[in-house]
């Protein structure tokens, strides 16, 4: 996919997303690999409403070269690539949300920080993969949470951050947003069953799915 096509599916991604109530106001961003650099959502933007043309590029070293300014989060954007990358498994595209109930469970001070919601359902394990740790709160844009989200992101797609949200990597910049979204049903579910003992995916569908759907 060219650069346009790429700006494009951005802004049509951010509008659904937002129609659907993923994000609010101007909560959230996104950001994607390209062959020279980064696309990122700017700044105070609302995902309802990019402009193609005005998206944040930002160059390998993730400095701003044109359009408008970046997210406040690009260290959090930073740290998912090089951590995944660090990993073995490069991404192309991360995530950045404030839904409503992966915040919930964001918030909740009972949880296991190392992987709070377990394998409900087969397309959580499949898009968000086998763990999914809570991160320390950090002020939203905080060079400091970068390298806590760096070393998780070596061993997890996708990471909560306490009291703040979702960040979700995935290969393709249409993967990460599926990601988001199973994240977010599987997050509902979670809450929706909290006082219930439902009955898990076993490990041995977890790996089934994991090696099946890679
Ligand atoms: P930006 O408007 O700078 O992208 O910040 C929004 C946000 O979600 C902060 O976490």
């Amino acid at each position: 996919m060219d650069e346009p096509a790429t700006r494009a599916l951005l802004a049509e991604l951010g509008r659904s997303l937002f129609a659907r109530g993923f994000s609010v106001g101007s909560a959230g961003n996104i950001s994607v690999r390209l062959p020279d650099g980064y696309l990122m959502t700017p700044t105070n933007s609302s995902l309802g409403r990019l402009d193609p043309a005005r998206i944040a590029k930002l160059d390998d070293d993730f400095r701003h070269i044109d359009g408008d300014p970046p997210s406040k989060e690009v260290f959090m954007h930073r740290a998912m690539y090089r951590g995944r990358a660090a990993a073995g498994a490069p991404v192309g595209a991360v995530v950045h949300l404030h839904s409503t109930m992966a915040t919930a469970v964001a918030c909740l001070p009972d949880i296991d920080p190392t992987n709070p919601i377990p394998p409900l359902t087969p397309y959580f394990v499949m898009r968000v993969g086998r763990a999914m740790p809570v991160i320390p709160y950090y002020r939203p844009g905080d060079a400091a949470m970068e390298p806590a989200i760096a070393a998780a992101a070596e061993g997890a797609r996708a990471m909560l951050l306490a009291n703040h949200g979702p960040v979700v990597s995935g290969k393709t910049l249409t993967d990460a947003v599926y990601a988001a979204e199973e994240l977010e049903e599987a997050a509902k579910l979670f809450l929706l069953l909290r006082t219930s003992a439902p009955r898990l995916l076993t490990p041995s569908q977890v790996d089934d799915l994991l090696t099946t759907f890679q």
